[in-house]
């Protein structure tokens, strides 16, 4: 079976791209890297990857200087690099509604809230703040609108009494190192797809991605 290649957009620290690393480590993972783009050169994921012996993509933000040459470079290096499929884990730029289109139905997102509340920033804050019960982690599809693109699936967590951002952050973050990989394997695997703005499942395995309940 020929893996599909994935390319991974991060910012930061990269520990969702280490957790799709790790599961494409497995024999029987339908996806394999391609690369790792960051649009901060100082972002620790793009040393892990290198060091995980990874094609590892700098490109300034700062220095192309607009969106749109950021994505014009991005959507290179992804194309140099033969990737299929786009993973972003934590890329914390806004992208051009032209090269969303370029990825349409390819291009997921893990988003650290249950969409669609608390789209944007500083979601754990935001979830304590309106005093919400239950809180978690979103993949979707990326689509033109912020963090509005069709959801594949979500992980829930409990809030609990004396939570924090930081604590809540912590029991959030290790959801989305599971459901991320398990859901780019079955996108890899052709049994997710976009259809009219919707996430549809080819069967009931991967349907039964959709939600991960934690205690
Ligand atoms: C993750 O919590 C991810 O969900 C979030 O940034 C963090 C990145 O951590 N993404 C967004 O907020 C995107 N809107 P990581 O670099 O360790 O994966």
């Amino acid at each position: 079976m020929s893996r599909k290649r994935v390319g991974i957009l991060i910012s930061g620290r990269g520990s969702n791209m280490a957790s799709l690393v790790e599961a494409a480590r497995a024999e029987t993972c339908a996806y394999e890297i391609a690369c790792v783009i960051s649009n901060r050169p100082d972002a620790k994921g793009l040393q892990v990857a290198e060091s995980a012996g990874i094609a590892a993509v700098a490109l300034d933000h700062t220095a192309l200087g607009t969106r749109e040459a950021l994505d014009a470079a991005v959507h290179e290096a992804l194309l140099a690099h033969n990737a299929e499929l786009v993973a972003c884990a934590g890329f914390m730029r806004i992208m051009t509604s032209d090269f969303i289109a370029k990825w349409d139905g390819r291009m997921i997102n893990v988003h650290p809230s249950l969409l669609p509340l608390f789209k944007g920033v500083n979601t754990h804050e935001r979830a304590l703040q309106a005093g919400v019960r239950v809180h978690g982690c979103s993949v979707h599809f990326i689509s033109a609108e912020l963090d509005a693109g069709a959801i594949i699936a979500q992980g829930v967590v409990k809030i609990m009494p004396g939570d924090d951002a930081d604590t809540l952050a912590a029991r959030v973050l290790p959801v989305e190192h599971r459901i991320y990989p398990a859901v780019l394997n079955a996108l890899a695997e052709g049994r997710i797809r976009l259809e009219d703005g919707r996430a549809v499942f080819s069967d009931d395995a991967a349907a039964g991605l959709s939600l991960l309940a934690t205690g």
